[in-house]
């Protein structure tokens, strides 16, 4: 499908899209190097539901993204690692390195009885191995899943059992900034928990010290060795599983948002190239971590299908210094630069000599992801990192989506701050209002949900597809509920307002807000809790807890580094509550439900109006509360 070069090529292929999506999306299906061809496009029911997209169609992604790159761009680097510590040497992986290290790296999972459609645990820090693994995985039909390096023994616990899976690919430890996590330490705490887990394969990389169980654990450099690098792709039906991911639900468990090869492959790579206007020979980077949806479909599977060099980044942005990124896109002469508005929000905080220092001229096109991006963050970026040249380009989406759903295409769209601007072709966006109508024109709000299937949609939830349509397919029956709420102005841009649902959003990390409360009561003295998500400069939401507690200790702040602690070791560091509120009782209505619209309110400190408390059975709590605010 020809690339859009202007508003109109836009309008254009939208309107195919939309009024014959099959017959669109079989043509750009068809640049792709299928080992049979599918019989059928699409069939779906958003009432089952159940999407199939290139039905009987025959293929493996690997093959996509590195073998038939191999006659033009063996040479070409596919992958460059800039490591942690910039005193330490960037890696160049070429396209040719790439596909012997996922062969090899294929070879020695099947060597310790990996099959097709077995779930690998993969825990890694961002490091050449964890992509070298993702697509062994698929080379072999095995089903990664990426549980992120930052989680918790209790999460990786839970992602373990509920996958079922038998193997976990790990590390000695990661670097972040000054700081080494111990992984290896993370993984046998959690397997102590995890009977069925017989193999654990550790890349050695901090050299932290790693005990190894014998009989259960092999270092991955003793058993690469005895692999070659020839790894023929296993065959896989279009709907045959590729990943599985969680993301935070509503309700404490997370959800293994299930993908499929064919579908995702087709549509990560077209909205890469399409959004970025990514144009041959350019260098790209996205700062997220593999270990979201982000760096899923748009640090490996869009990019390398594309045949483009992708950047992975394994440090932070504040170490050594606030100039990190900067220097980054200096030393690889970055063209395309996708980051997140909270890693933004907290650049714009450091001096700006850190980003005068550097040569940005390189930068063509900017993204951002993650949450609602504010005016003047955008405003920032646009000015300081574009130097008001490059477009920035909002990408919403979800990782049930896989890909990027509404969001302008560089050099085509024209841009508004804060807008996630126009559906990509192919989206079909529906805005309801509460009694579950669709809301038609312009200068609406209401929430956003999707009409029509698009190839990367999750399919189902590992194990629970009931769970699937209800979370999804029931709000708004035979539409896709996002969660979210939006905006849809007057020329029909849309900007999305944040989500509808218990989930908050912490420096671009989806969190449930079950799943925090479900954490802090371990703590010993808590009774019950409830936690809310309010405005933060840098993190755009943080956590707000309320807390019921037994009895009151002398010291209230050792109390909550105590609660912040047993959050940090359940979930992980990024689920701590920011403030912690020591209240009697909590506003619940009659029928025992939290009322958290009220606390809420209290949280963003807007206490004047709290709306009908009427229905609440003690409304004294309300007065309470509202006096002890933090
Ligand atoms: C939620 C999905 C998609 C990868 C990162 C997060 C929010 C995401 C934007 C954006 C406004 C955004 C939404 C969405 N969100 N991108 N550009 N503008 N909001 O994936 O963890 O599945 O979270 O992130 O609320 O529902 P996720």
């Amino acid at each position: 499908m020809g690339t859009i070069r202007s508003f109109e090529d836009y309008q254009e292929q939208y309107k195919k899209s939309i009024e014959d999506p099959e017959a669109f999306w079989a043509t750009i299906a068809g640049e792709f190097q299928w080992r049979k061809k599918w019989n059928k496009v699409l069939e779906w029911d958003f009432h089952k539901p159940e999407v199939k997209w290139f039905i009987g169609g025959k293929l493996n992604i690997t093959e996509n993204c590195i073998d038939r790159h191999l006659p033009q761009r063996a040479k070409q680097t596919a992958i460059i690692w800039e490591p942690n510590n910039p005193k330490d040497e960037a890696l160049h992986i070429t396209y040719q390195q790439l596909s012997e290290e996922v062969g090899k790296t294929a070879n020695m999972l099947k060597a310790q009885g990996v099959k097709k459609g077995d779930r690998v645990c993969v825990y890694l820090p961002m490091i050449p191995q964890l992509a070298y693994t993702l697509l062994a995985c698929a080379r072999i039909g095995a089903v990664h899943s990426v549980v992120f390096a930052g989680f918790s023994a209790k999460s990786l616990i839970d992602r373990i059992t509920d996958a079922g899976s038998t193997i976990v690919v790990t590390a000695d430890g990661g670097f972040r900034g000054d700081k080494t996590i111990n992984l290896k330490g993370i993984v046998d705490e959690a397997l102590e928990k995890c009977p069925d887990v017989s193999r654990v394969i550790v890349y050695e990389h901090t050299k932290t010290k790693a005990p190894m169980k014998v009989g259960r654990d092999l270092w991955w450099h003793e058993e690469i060795k005895k692999v070659n690098a020839q790894c023929p792709a296993e065959e896989m039906d279009a709907e045959d599983l590729l990943f599985i991911l969680y993301t935070s639900g509503s309700t404490g468990k997370p959800k293994g948002m299930v993908h499929t090869c064919g579908g995702y492959m087709v549509y990560t790579n077209y909205t890469f190239r399409t959004a970025f206007n990514y144009e041959e020979g350019q260098v790209y980077w996205c700062t997220a971590d593999i270990g979201w949806i982000t760096g899923h479909s748009y640090i490996l599977y869009g990019p390398l299908s594309a045949g483009a060099t992708t950047v992975m980044f394994e440090g932070v942005p504040s170490w050594p210094d606030w100039g990190r990124f900067w220097q980054a896109i200096e030393r690889h002469k970055i063209n395309i630069f996708y980051t997140a508005p909270t890693a933004i929000r907290s650049l714009e905080k450091a001096p700006i000599s850190f980003v005068e220092s550097h040569d940005l001229s390189s930068l063509k096109v900017l993204g951002t992801v993650g949450e609602p991006i504010n005016e003047e963050a955008w405003n920032w970026y646009d000015k300081n990192i574009g130097k008001g040249k490059c477009p920035i380009i909002d990408t919403w989406w979800q990782t049930e989506t896989g890909g990027f759903m509404i969001s302008p295409i560089a050099h085509a769209t024209k841009l508004k701050p804060a807008f996630a601007t126009l559906p990509l072709p192919g989206v079909q966006p529906a805005v309801m209002n509460e009694s579950g109508l669709e809301i038609k024109g312009n200068n609406i709000e209401g929430r956003l949900t999707i009409k029509f299937p698009w190839p990367s949609m999750a399919r189902t939830i590992y194990g629970d597809h009931q769970r699937f349509k209800d979370t999804y397919f029931s709000t708004f029956p035979g539409k896709y509920f996002t969660g979210d709420g939006c905006k849809r102005d007057e020329d029909g841009y849309y900007r999305i307002t944040g989500r509808v649902d218990d989930i908050i959003i912490v420096s671009g990390h989806n969190l449930g807000t079950a799943e925090i409360e479900s954490a802090i009561t371990e703590h010993k003295n808590v009774v019950e809790t409830a936690v809310v998500g309010f405005p933060h400069d840098i993190k755009g939401q943080a956590v707000y807890a309320f807390v019921i507690l037994h009895d009151k200790p002398g010291n209230d702040e050792t109390l909550r580094g105590e609660i912040r602690e047993t959050v940090s070791k359940i979930i992980g560091p990024i689920a701590k509550p920011d403030k912690i509120q020591f209240v009697s009782g909590l506003p619940k209505t009659r029928s025992g439900k939290i009322m958290r619209r009220i606390l809420r309110k209290v949280a963003e400190g807007d206490t004047a109006n709290l709306g009908d408390t009427s229905t609440l059975l003690d409304p004294a709590v309300v007065d309470e509360i509202k006096a002890g605010a933090l």
